[in-house]
């Protein structure tokens, strides 16, 4: 499977020997967030370098770059925006708040912002931070003062759970719900270039590792047989790397053991991959005990995936009716409707059947058997297996939707705006 996106390979970059480390006892590890660095100085590029190159970065994805503010204002024009940008300039006045304001209009609402500044000024700290700035920190900064921030802000103690679970459920088997759920996790992926930890919770049939052409020999299973082994570094181990960004962990698809869990067997696995990793998404079967409801009711995002046919459309009743009562201050259920067009099927109309569950649908795929078995049977996604094919838009609107995230800018946005009219480091809702 091809990796899709050069521009943000990790290089490894040089360890700089005259670099103040500072005290990097206390430093926790990084999560797996994506970071480019935008510098004025060599000072602060080669701290910034050697933090790239330690151990504690190593889940993380981190560029470093010169070109300052304005440089990162120039690269967003038409990139999409990283977790963390780290900044540094050498202005304290209201050309760095002109320039920051300019930062804002191209980024996305929920990419973080730390500024390295050269002015130990506690007014600006205040402003800045009043305006959304994560974090100021005044040049000359330690490898320990860097890291010490990443992690603050990005820590599970602070910030609550890091990742957001997006939980995928048929309303009955083959409706294409694991289909759209791997698609999903794909364009997440290579959209955002955001670490997208995709989780196959159909042990005894999952086909995450078919469709993302994986045999990996360990994966859920090993976690969720053995919870008190359940940790960051065990979930490292069971992680499959299948693309820059995408990383899956994969049901062992055999029958050689029954699959039977108590109702919170899942959570210490998903909890641990919500901490490291920006989005969690979960390939859950169309099945209703105790652990898939639990796993729904847990869940930041959930997408059912229906055909327009009778008993999906009583199942989707159900499910929806049934999610909502369980998550009621949550976003509600996204409506994907697959296979339509059937030939000869006597089908309920798209908008008849939203209607009837008073939702919106959020993507209406055609039945294609030829572009689906194609894909599935190369291990592709149906943006490899026909990137000119209508439905990958249709998929690429469903990721903006679930993210929340708006499209991937095409040409750079021009004007100046005030910071505070915008909501750098702000979630979106
Ligand atoms: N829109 C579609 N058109 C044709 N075939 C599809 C479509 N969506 C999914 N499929 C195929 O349907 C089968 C069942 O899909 P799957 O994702 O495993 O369903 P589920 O997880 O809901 O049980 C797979 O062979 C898949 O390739
Ligand atoms: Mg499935």
């Amino acid at each position: 499977m091809s990796v899709t996106n050069p521009e943000n390979e990790m290089s490894m970059y040089d360890v700089h020997s005259d670099v103040d480390l500072g005290d990097m006892s206390d430093v926790r590890p990084i999560p797996r967030i994506t970071i480019q660095c935008f510098c004025e100085t060599e000072a602060v590029r080669q701290t910034l370098e050697t933090a790239a190159s330690d151990r504690r970065m190593s889940r993380a994805h981190i560029s470093v770059n010169m070109g300052g503010i304005l440089g990162a204002v120039n690269f967003y024009g038409t990139s999409p925006t990283p977790n963390l940008i780290i900044v540094e300039t050498r202005h304290a006045d209201e050309s760095l708040m002109a320039e920051l304001g300019q930062l804002a209009d191209v980024c996305d609402a929920d990419t973080k912002v730390i500024v390295v500044g050269h002015f130990n000024d506690i007014l600006l700290y205040r402003e800045l931070i009043s305006n959304g700035i994560s974090e100021y920190l005044v040049a000359p900064v330690t490898m320990a003062d860097i890291m010490s921030s990443i992690s603050g802000i990005f820590s599970s103690e602070q910030n609550g759970k890091l990742g957001r679970m997006m939980v995928f459920m048929g309303a009955k088997g083959g409706a294409g719900s694991s289909t759209i759920c791997h698609n999903i996790a794909w364009s997440i992926s290579s959209t955002y270039r955001n670490e997208v930890v995709l989780t196959d919770l159909d042990l005894a049939f999952g086909t995450a590792n078919m469709n993302l052409d994986q045999d990996p020999t360990q994966g859920v299973a090993d976690a969720v047989f053995s919870p008190e082994r359940v940790d960051d570094i065990l979930l490292d181990r069971l992680l499959a790397k299948c693309a820059e960004h995408l990383s899956l962990l994969a049901a062992p698809s055999t029958l050689e053991r029954t699959y039977d869990f108590d109702a919170n067997a899942f959570m210490p696995i998903l909890e641990i991959s919500q901490k490291t990793a920006p989005s969690v998404i979960v390939d859950l079967p169309n099945q209703w005990n105790g652990w898939t409801k639990q796993v729904l009711s847990s869940a930041d995002e959930v997408i059912i995936t229906a055909e327009p046919e009778l008993a999906n459309l009583r199942n989707a009743k159900n499910l929806i009716d049934t999610i909502t009562e369980i998550r009621p201050n949550d976003n509600p259920c996204k409506l994907v409707m697959n296979k339509v067009g059937v030939p000869k099927r006597a089908e309920i109309s798209v908008p008849e059947f939203a209607g009837a569950l008073g939702l919106e649908v959020s993507a209406t795929v055609p039945f294609d058997p030829a572009l689906f078995s194609k894909a599935a049977n190369n291990g592709q996604m149906i943006s490899e297996a026909d990137p000119k094919s209508p439905i990958v838009n249709s998929l690429l609107e469903l990721t903006q939707i679930i993210t929340g995230k708006a499209e991937v800018r095409s040409a750079k946005k021009g004007g100046l705006s005030f910071l505070k009219n915008i909501s750098l480091g702000k979630k979106k809702q």
